[in-house]
């Protein structure tokens, strides 16, 4: 393996950060380079927010995805109505990070049809998606101040996107397939040796009581996301650690190796959580995705194989349909 030394710009939310790594994965991380055209998209620049109601609108929309728990959280100033995560845990830099789970696709593309409610959903109903199972809360009505804010912010994240139209870099980073199961025995290993230092060796994060606020989030056990949420599936958890993982990792600097990104998160994804079902979910079970970890299916793979692989089956034989 080449050692390779890289400076590099990255731009996030208007500040320029000018970073020097060491980087010992250069064949992997060029073959994810090359697939990403170098014309990025870059969130608008806070500082461009009007000073009007509008803008007050909007930036109080960026506290809540900032500071959610603050105001919903257990001890929330205004409802207790999620676990005390952040939407930025999971949307890292407020919704702007270069597949740090950002929103740059959501004004361009929403309403749209999902498959697992099987409905046109608004980015509200999207917004209320998360609320229930990510932060394992109460969806919020519409209409309500904080739900408007929260949409406003989104809203201006994606300003500057074309309709239709998905930025490179949006959402979650998708991992190559392994050839093999994903292994919670070496995912094992591979949370105490690069994710214990922060979310500690019992995955429940750290809180600074004081202000109510995860230093590091929880990622598993009654204060994380329930089972109905989107990365209990294993594409998303290792696309989004590959990404993002430990903390501060750019999607193009990545300090874990597939395998490694994979049986970290089949590791994390076998603790126990708290359990949802949504009995509207996937009402054509056909449509469940690979690594939809919950019969029933339209296949015979077991529950087992579509949880942790190995996939390459399961995905030839949802092609061929
Ligand atoms: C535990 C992690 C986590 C937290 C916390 C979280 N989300 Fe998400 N969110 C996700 C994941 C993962 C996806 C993508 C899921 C998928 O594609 O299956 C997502 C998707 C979204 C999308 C759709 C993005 C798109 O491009 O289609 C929106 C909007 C969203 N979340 C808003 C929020 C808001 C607002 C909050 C806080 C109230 C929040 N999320 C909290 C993990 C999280
Ligand atoms: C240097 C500290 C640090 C290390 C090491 C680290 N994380 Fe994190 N992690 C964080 C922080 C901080 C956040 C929340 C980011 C934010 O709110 O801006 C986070 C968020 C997350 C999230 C989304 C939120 C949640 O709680 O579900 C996941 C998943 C995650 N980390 C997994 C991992 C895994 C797996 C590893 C090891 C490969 C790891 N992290 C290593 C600091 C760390």
């Amino acid at each position: 393996m080449k050692l390779l030394k890289k400076e590099f710009l990255f731009v996030a939310g208007g500040l320029l950060i000018l970073s020097s790594c060491n980087q010992n994965n250069a064949s992997e991380t060029n073959a994810v380079v090359k697939e990403i055209s170098p014309k990025q998209w870059i969130a608008p620049d806070t500082s461009s927010i009007p000073f009007t109601e509008e803008g007050n609108l909007i930036r109080y929309g960026r506290d809540l995805i900032v500071l959610t728990s603050h105001y919903l959280g257990p001890e929330g100033i205004i409802s207790h109505t999620t676990n005390g995560m952040n939407c930025q845990n999971c949307h890292l830099n407020a919704g702007t990070k270069i597949f740090g789970n950002n929103y740059s696709a959501v004004a361009s593309t929403y309403p749209k049809y999902r498959k697992r409610s099987g409905k046109i959903e608004s980015i509200e109903d999207r917004v209320n998606d998360c609320m229930v199972r990510s932060l394992n809360g109460v969806a919020l009505d519409s209409s309500n101040k904080e739900m408007r804010a929260i949409v406003q912010y989104i809203k201006w994240v994606g300003s500057e996107v074309k309709k239709d139209s998905t930025p490179n870099g949006a959402g979650i980073m998708k991992v190559p397939l392994l050839e093999r199961a994903a292994d919670a025995e070496r995912g094992k290993i591979v949370f105490t040796q690069k994710c214990v230092s922060c979310h500690g060796a019992d995955g429940q994060g750290k809180k600074d009581t004081a202000v109510n606020f995860y230093l590091y989030p929880p990622l598993w056990g009654t204060h994380s996301f329930n089972t109905g949420a989107g990365l209990l599936r294993l594409s998303n958890f290792a696309g989004f650690v590959k990404a993002n993982m430990p903390f501060g990792t750019n999607y193009d600097e990545p300090k874990l190796s597939d395998e490694e990104a994979w049986d970290v998160a089949a590791y994390v994804n076998s603790q126990p959580r708290p359990l949802k079902k949504f009995s509207g979910d996937w009402p054509d079970v056909s449509k469940k995705p690979f690594d939809y970890p919950f019969s029933p299916y339209a296949d015979t793979f077991s529950e087992k194989q579509h949880k942790f692989g190995p996939w390459q089956e399961i995905v030839s034989a949802q092609k061929k349909k």
